[in-house]
């Protein structure tokens, strides 16, 4: 039996409560949300040769490549030189680009380009999107380089109507003459979100706003960081125009180009109308580089000036820099976190510099709500920030754990957590714990203020993943959501703002639920989540409940171990229905199956 009486209120539930965390980790930028086809831009991967750029050619244009010792700019001041030896009428010759496992193209769809070149007299470059297949030019352009010094040169070009969407093309950039030509900064990006400039795939927008979050967790976890003090997210490196950007190696082994930097992050935000929840280096790395005392003063110094960035009205210094970076508007802020995991800080120094933060933000910013990155840290934390990565049974085991927490102490934010079983995306077991959990979260988010799902991203191609299970799938062109995501969408999406009183008896060990009430609508969204392999039969007592229909959306896996795949996307998806509701009703829900429920209140 599952007794809920609406009408006894225990305590509100966060308005913040579900929101993203991401980082550049699996290719989730680069190669990912990020709309940019070409891999290795700026040819920061350099082995032999130039990662994912090869010598193309037709007819019998040849071409030699060598690393160039000038670039654009500062921040871009190596380039690749290329000597092209073209004899006759038809011959070209140049590079390719491989693009993240592929370039994704549609028919019909216009891509906008940019590179820099030098070139030692005018040259035509004729630029291609190529069908691996069968080499023929799916979009084309060609653009003419006029000589002499470095010189930005954007162009577009349109797909043909009649291709089929793939993503298995590549990209050409090839000459006609012979001479030498430095390249830096080629870029081609695909239609992006809101047609923001250097914005965000569409697909992958569209499928977290279904998410519908509340906030994200900006720049990340480990990505802050950085393994050393010099690979730390150095936010002042990621504005600005792209060429003045270095890019940087992220922790988790790749280059970031850093096209997705601070002021992509806050439209981001402000294209799912969520808020950042910012978390600033706090002078620690992942390997244990980390500064005290009188050293942390830059550290603390970048931080007002990246709040001052995010916050400040355009008469501040640096609300200045961002107005001229295209975004005269402040973005909103509530909560600032200060480092990341600082629980494995062993050299004990992160009350130190949690306190230098906190003192110094706060003298500036009272305003804001500082998370802290470790238990019972000292500089009276607002909120603490706990992980959890945990298999289903694990996970199940954690669904109580807030609910005899201490109130007294600061709030918590569960700022990544996840059921890790299934790769590269979780399968059904992992989503049966994922909504176990949350039931818990939802029950506790008196305390729980803010909770986020980690990692969100992974390109599944080989060697695009770091971290297995991950919410959200795909390739250069297609996407899918993992069951945990459609458990995240069904819960996030079906949320009251108070929790009403429960009681339970006979219930099987793995079965759990959480029952909110949306006071302007009158709906009790009930969520029962059975983790067994037996069905559970239920007597539920609602005495408020009007008679009539509810909707219910089931998401129910045959076993735990199915899932949904790149291939095949749909096999676990919430599947709605309704049903004829009264104050008491007996109700069978089947093994693993999560359900959630929206019964109309008298
Ligand atoms: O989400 C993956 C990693 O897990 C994060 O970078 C880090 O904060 C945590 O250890």
């Amino acid at each position: 039996t599952l007794r809920v009486e609406t009408d006894a209120v225990l305590s509100s539930v966060s308005p913040m409560l579900y929101g993203l965390m991401t980082e550049e980790i699996n290719y989730s930028y680069d190669g990912g949300l990020y709309a940019e086809l070409i891999r290795n831009r700026t040819f920061q991967h350099r082995g032999k040769s130039f990662a994912s750029w090869l010598p193309a050619s037709r007819g019998n244009g040849e071409v030699e490549i060598d690393a160039g010792s000038d670039g654009p700019s500062a921040a871009l001041s190596s380039s690749m030189k290329l000597t092209i030896k073209a004899r006759g009428a038809g011959d070209e010759a140049g590079v390719a680009n491989t693009g993240f496992w592929g370039m994704g193209v549609k028919p019909s769809t216009t891509y906008t380009g940019s590179l820099y070149a030098k070139t030692n007299s005018p040259m035509k470059a004729h630029i291609r999107l190529i069908a691996d297949q069968t080499g023929e030019a799916v979009a084309e352009t060609t653009v003419d380089l006029s000589g002499g010094a470095w010189k930005q040169c954007e162009f577009k070009m349109t797909s043909k109507a009649e291709i089929t969407a793939s993503a298995q093309h590549h990209l050409e950039v090839l000459f006609d003459q012979p001479g030498t030509v430095s390249l830096q900064l080629v870029s081609v990006m695909s239609p992006t979100y809101h047609n923001r400039a250097n914005g965000n795939r569409p697909d992958l927008m569209e499928m977290m706003a279904a998410m519908k979050p509340n906030f994200l967790r900006l720049p990340g976890g480990n990505y802050l960081e950085g393994d050393f003090i010099k690979e730390r997210f150095n936010w002042k490196e990621t504005i600005g125009p792209l060429v003045d950007r270095p890019t940087h190696r992220s922790p988790w082994n790749y280059t970031s180009s850093d096209g997705l930097g601070l002021l992509e992050f806050l439209e981001w935000c402000e294209d799912l109308k969520i808020e950042p929840v910012l978390a600033v280096y706090a002078g620690y790395s992942l390997k244990g580089e980390h500064v005290t005392g009188k050293d942390l003063e830059p550290f603390i110094q970048d931080a007002l000036d990246e709040i001052e960035y995010v916050t400040g009205d355009t008469s501040t210094k640096w609300g200045a820099v961002r107005a001229k970076n295209g975004h005269p508007a402040a973005f909103p802020l509530h909560y600032i976190e200060i480092g990341n995991e600082d629980y494995f800080d062993k050299s004990g120094s992160y009350d130190e510099r949690f306190q230098a933060f906190a003192k110094a933000i706060r003298a500036k910013y009272p305003q804001y709500k500082l998370i802290s990155t470790a238990p019972n840290t000292k500089g009276d934390p607002d909120v603490q920030d706990d992980h959890y990565y945990r298999n289903p049974e694990e996970m199940f085991a954690l669904v109580h754990k807030y609910d005899d927490a201490d109130r007294k102490g600061p709030k918590i934010f569960v700022g990544e957590w996840a059921t890790r079983t299934g790769s590269p995306t979780p399968d059904f077991g992992a989503a049966l714990g994922d909504a176990a959990f949350m039931a818990g979260m939802e029950r506790n988010s008196d305390l729980i203020v803010m909770a986020a799902y980690a990692p969100l991203m992974v390109n599944v191609n080989p060697g695009g993943m770091q971290w297995s299970s991950d919410l959200i799938g795909y390739d250069a062109i297609r996407s899918y959501g993992s069951p945990s995501y459609y458990a995240q969408v069904l819960f996030a999406n079906h949320l009251g703002d108070h929790t009403v009183k429960t009681t339970a008896s006979g219930e099987n060990p793995r079965f759990f639920w959480s029952a909110t009430v949306s006071t302007a609508e009158k709906v009790l969204h009930l969520k029962l989540v059975n983790g067994s392999s037996s069905a559970q039969p239920l007597m539920l007592e609602i005495p408020n409940a009007a008679s009539g229909n509810a909707t219910v959306y089931t998401l129910h896996g045959a076993s735990r171990w199915i899932t949904n795949t790149i291939e095949h996307p749909d096999v676990i998806k919430p599947v709605k229905s309704s049903a004829t509701w009264k104050p008491q009703l007996s109700r069978n829900v089947p093994a693993n199956t999560i359900e959630v429920i929206d019964i109309p209140l008298k």
